[in-house]
């Protein structure tokens, strides 16, 4: 009979200790306040930051907000001209693939571009993209890649290679946070010389060296 007793006496404290708890949080209050309600358990929900427009006594001026460094560039504001548009996404101003690339071609231009061609490309398209890389030689299930050498791919306009290699296309994923714009470009303008040396006429092989083709 004891013990029953002191066990009710003690719920009944662990009752009182919870009223007490919910009214002192807030949940009971009832009145308007302007502290804000206590926080039984806090976690990790506020924490000290900055706000728009705030102080701060950290910098001379007082003022939380700083000016962007210079050269800063807005997300989403890097393409202000149709040049920076033809050279960051291939396309026109009006939104159309642009017909030759931006990217002077120079000899440098092409090596570079074979050089990346062999790393990225290769692997699936082949070294003279013909579409019958290493990749596809191994793995029988897979998707042949388009071979580069037809009417349809040469009349491309440059602006669609680039979007290929930036976005991928149906079963062939973009590549570009691998390769830099820079580099797609020489990419582009080598893939060009490939086309035009697997479509090669006598005529395009200077006079004297004709006497060496097979
Ligand atoms: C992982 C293998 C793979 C790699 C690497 C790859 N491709 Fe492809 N590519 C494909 C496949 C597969 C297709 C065909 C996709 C389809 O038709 O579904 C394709 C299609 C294409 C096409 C045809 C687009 C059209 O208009 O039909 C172009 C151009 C192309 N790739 C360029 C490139 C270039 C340039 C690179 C290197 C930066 C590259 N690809 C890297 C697999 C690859």
């Amino acid at each position: 009979m004891k013990r029953q007793s002191s066990a009710i006496a003690s719920r009944v404290m662990i009752l009182g200790a919870l009223m007490m708890a919910l009214a002192l949080s807030g949940c009971m209050r009832g009145v308007p306040s302007d502290k804000p309600p206590i926080h039984v358990n806090p976690n990790m929900d506020s924490q000290p930051k900055y706000k728009t427009q705030g102080s701060s006594a950290f910098f001379a001026d007082g003022s939380a907000m700083r000016t962007p460094v210079a050269g800063t560039i807005a997300r989403g504001s890097l393409i202000a001209t149709p040049a920076d548009s033809a050279y960051l996404l291939g396309k026109n101003g009006a939104g159309e693939l642009i017909k030759s690339n931006p990217r002077k071609v120079t000899m440098d231009l092409l090596s570079r571009g074979q050089e990346r061609y062999g790393i990225f490309c290769a692997p699936c398209h082949g070294a003279v993209g013909d579409g019958k890389g290493i990749v596809v030689l191994r793995d029988k299930g897979m998707l042949p890649p388009t071979n580069y050498h037809d009417d349809r791919m040469r009349a491309l306009p440059d602006g669609h290679y680039f979007n290929v290699i930036s976005n991928g296309i149906r079963n062939m994923p973009g590549y570009r946070h691998q390769i830099p714009v820079a580099d797609r470009w020489a990419i582009v303008s080598y893939v060009r010389a490939l086309q035009r040396s697997q479509n090669a006429k006598l005529q395009d092989i200077p006079e004297n060296l004709r006497g060496g083709v097979k």
